[in-house]
């Protein structure tokens, strides 16, 4: 082996046991800097004859380019291990299981309003929203329900730092029932033009879903709970069309016709005559009981006043159910704070 072999050989191994890009380039230096051994070779041919420059001239750059060419790809190997290790630093594990986007749902009691919705809607009935921050009159004296009046101590509610026109404080409503008269007057006012001009105003037919406050708390009433509100008032409308569209009402619901309804007598300050409703399962695992769900009657004429129409010509009914225990009753569930709890572990049984 030649002397110019020997030095690339020297120069592969040398290249070889650089283990870092910085090494690599002083390890360079030792070759093919300026003070580097290739370098002084070509100085050294400087002495020698023209006919000698040409054979040691080509051979000298042939082992040059043997030392350029172990430096070039030292450096690429160098290069690769290097980017190898950024890729290994940087894997994503790509058989981690991914995670699953979570679908939501409906509250219980928000499925059974959609429902309630949606069955008085296919009977016709309009669905209305109203405040739940009340005036007193809204709430009790429109109602037939005067201050001082014994049935007040029904519904005691919550009251807010705020007095009203008449001087009373505005409370949380505890019952829907001011809907009844509220709805009237936009319905009276939606209306004026066309009786103004001879027709004739359309019947009323609503209901009105949401929240209701009272000062009560155990595993069957909450201090906020549902109601919603029932009105149909015509020119003939009876307690008999009253029981038919809630009979109606309670077998679709409930999916059932295996069902029947008792209307028990009761006394409510805006209805005349009243009731009280109660459900019977005849089978399943409520069969026998009579469970209330709703009060209702005929509206009374100071009532059907306030709502700024003639008690002569308009009559009808009301009722107010309670969603909440509709809810517990389709769903077999017997403490009512369970709703309103949040937790999901409950919550998620019903989607
Ligand atoms: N507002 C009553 C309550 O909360 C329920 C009720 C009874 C509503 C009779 C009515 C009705 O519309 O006619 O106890």
């Amino acid at each position: 082996m030649n002397e110019l072999d020997t030095l690339v050989d020297e120069a592969k191994v040398a290249f070889s046991k650089a283990g870092t890009p910085a090494d690599l380039e002083n390890v360079k230096a030792q070759y093919l800097g300026k003070s580097g051994r290739i370098t002084e070779l070509m100085k050294g041919m400087a002495q020698l004859s023209v006919e000698e420059k040409k054979t040691r001239g080509a051979a000298v750059n042939v082992a040059k380019q043997a030392v350029e060419a172990a430096l070039n790809a030292r450096r690429q190997a160098l290069a690769d291990a290097e980017l190898d290790i950024q890729l290994k630093a940087e894997a994503l594990d790509v058989t981690l299981p991914g995670r699953r986007r979570q679908a939501g749902g409906l509250h219980p009691v928000s499925r059974t309003m959609e429902r309630i919705e949606q069955i008085f809607g296919s009977m016709g009935f309009d669905v209305a929203d109203g405040p739940e921050i009340e005036s007193d009159w809204y709430s009790f004296t429109s109602l037939n329900n005067p201050p001082n009046h014994p049935a007040r101590s029904m519904q005691d509610t919550f009251y807010v730092d705020m007095k009203g026109d008449d001087g009373i404080p505005y409370n949380l409503r505890p019952h829907t029932s001011p809907m009844q008269v509220r709805y009237a007057h936009q319905h009276i006012k939606k209306h004026a033009d066309l009786v103004k001009a001879g027709g004739t105003m359309p019947e009323i037919r609503v209901i009105a879903p949401g929240r209701t406050y009272r000062v009560d708390s155990d595993a069957t009433h909450s201090p906020m709970f549902h109601q919603c509100e029932g009105l149909w008032l015509g020119e003939n409308v009876s307690f008999k069309d009253l029981k038919v569209v809630f009979t109606d009402f309670c077998r679709t619901f409930f999916e059932s016709d295996d069902l029947v309804l008792r209307f028990r007598p009761s006394f409510f300050p805006f209805t005349e005559p009243s009731a009280e409703i109660d459900i019977q399962f005849q089978s399943g695992p409520l069969a026998g009981r009579w469970l209330e769900v709703a009060g209702s009657g005929q509206v009374h004429p100071q009532v059907v006043r306030n709502m700024g129409l003639d008690p002569e010509r308009h009559i009808g009914f009301a009722f107010g159910m309670g969603p909440d225990r509709l809810t517990m009753l389709r769903y077999g569930v017997n403490d009512l704070r369970l709703f309103f709890d949040g937790d999901i572990r409950f919550l998620r049984q019903f989607q």
